[in-house]
């Protein structure tokens, strides 16, 4: 099982990508170069652009259900959650129940809008450093699967909204001194940061005795999150050996074991073409094992393992389209192409380094290919999308662009900047398009003035 499946839209010369190589591409499964230009799911870009208009996300839906089923059959013994963060709205809500995942929250927006969308309570897991009492509350009203302790104010405040005859299953998050990810921003494993309960210096086992000793507080296991854009397996199976030492020594000291363990999101996929994704088979091959071995080694019960992925379930599934509005040549032979959108759909240039790739869509151009800078719109020098791109060098006002790999962190953290509104979503399958989120106008925004 890959999740990096098809080749089809590439440049001639970015590297092949085709099914079993683990190097991947960013682009969909099913993006292709036809007649009508690039499509996706049947769908040209360019007639999604000129109905929607842009900036446009345009998420595959057979992306996003094809990446959860390869979560499940690869993993057919874990639970699988998507993490809501990277995304989430009502329609991807649906499709993520439909094919059988979890759900990962961590706010009470996050929470309201998949208990509104139906999504099944006690499916849902919620996360956070700082859950408002009210978000406690919530949680419990709506019966929530689980939530994750982050701190011990959490624990005591639980207690209070719980009763043996109405108990409530916890985990604890645990930080393992794993580091990993692709930015410091993002490396939550290891000491110096906000999340957790360290594993060192018996933050964890204190975090434990004080949860067992509630009656109203049910802990199911331990969770750890390492980071995000992990593209390797080696730092879960360093987590899943720390973890099963805490579990030992859990189980020495209290005589209890878990039925879980929570070893968060993470995995990465590729930005560019040719680069590499966390091998989910190699990742379903070697951490059960791990943990197994792991598990007999100190004469425990192997928990069920639980995985949070975001990233890779819906990152690959969008792209984003925009107009270029200007290409401006500089005398120190640089050219710049502004397009109308920019940090405030996508900051992750902006926040991370992050790099992407883009490429021409809509007409086909037979110039030469040159360097561009494809800035945004915003009153920034930093608001670049994607430095030195590689596009055609007749390049002009009008044209489209594509960016890969947009489902993840972007619409999520897309920001009101320069009230220029953020973008459309729509959602394409078997060559339909159909809107799901529309554009945000200024109405939108004066609607919520209450005085001036
Ligand atoms: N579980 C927990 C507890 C998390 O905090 C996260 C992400 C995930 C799961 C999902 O991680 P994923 O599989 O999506 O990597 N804005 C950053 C990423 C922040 C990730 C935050 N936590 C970025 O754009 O790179």
């Amino acid at each position: 099982m890959t999740l990096t499946p098809v080749r089809g839209c590439l440049y001639a010369d970015e590297p092949d990508t085709a099914p079993g190589n683990p190097v991947g591409t960013p682009w969909p499964a099913s993006a292709q170069d036809g007649p009508a230009g690039l499509t996706v799911a049947g769908v040209a870009l360019a007639d999604a652009a000129d109905r929607f208009g842009t900036p446009l996300y345009v998420l595959d839906e057979d992306e996003v259900r094809t990446r959860c089923r390869a979560y499940r059959t690869a993993l057919p013994g874990a639970e699988v959650l998507y993490a809501a963060k990277a995304f989430l709205c009502s329609a991807l809500a649906d499709w993520i129940a439909e094919e059988g995942l979890g759900l990962d929250v961590c706010s009470e927006g996050e929470l309201r809008l998949a208990a509104a969308a139906g999504f099944p309570p006690e499916r849902i897991l919620l996360h956070g450093n700082a859950k408002s009492p009210e978000e406690l509350r919530l949680a419990r009203r709506l019966r929530v699967g689980r939530i994750v302790v982050d701190n011990l104010a959490e624990i005591t405040r639980l207690a209070a909204l719980t009763a043996a005859h109405t108990p409530q299953r916890v985990l604890v998050r645990v930080v393992p001194g794993v580091a990993a990810g692709h930015h410091e921003a993002v490396r939550t494993g290891v000491a110096g940061q906000k999340f957790g309960f360290a594993l060192e210096g018996g933050d964890a086992e204190e975090a434990v005795r004080r949860i067992l000793a509630q009656p109203g507080l049910v802990l199911t296991g331990l969770h750890c999150h390492l980071g995000s854009q992990i593209p390797s397996v080696e730092p879960y199976l360093t987590a899943v050996d720390r973890l099963v030492e805490l579990l030992a020594a859990i189980r020495d000291e209290h005589g209890v074991q878990f039925p879980e363990l929570d070893l968060g999101g993470g995995h990465a996929v590729p930005y560019l073409p040719g680069e590499a994704g966390l091998d989910l088979d190699e990742f379903a091959a070697l951490v059960p094992v791990r943990l197994a071995d792991a598990c007999k080694r100190h004469r425990l019960d192997v928990p069920r393992l639980v995985v949070e992925p975001g990233r890779a379930v819906v990152a690959p599934a969008a792209v984003a389209v925009y107009r270029v509005l200007t290409v401006k040549h500089t005398a120190d032979g640089r050219v710049f192409a502004a397009v109308d959108g920019g940090m405030s759909d996508n900051p992750r240039p902006a926040l991370y380094g992050a790099r992407y790739a883009v490429r021409l869509v809509g007409r086909t151009s037979t110039a030469a290919v040159r360097e561009v800078d494809v800035v945004g719109r915003h009153c920034e020098a930093g608001d670049v999308l994607v430095r030195g791109a590689r596009l055609p060098a007749d390049l002009r006002p009008g044209d489209l662009l594509a960016v890969p790999a947009a489902g993840a962190y972007q619409l999520s953290m897309a920001s009101g900047y320069n009230l220029v509104g953020r973008p459309a979503v729509a959602a394409v399958r078997g060559g339909r398009a159909r809107l799901l989120i529309r554009r945000e106008s200024v109405e939108d925004f004066r609607g919520r003035e209450v005085g001036r």
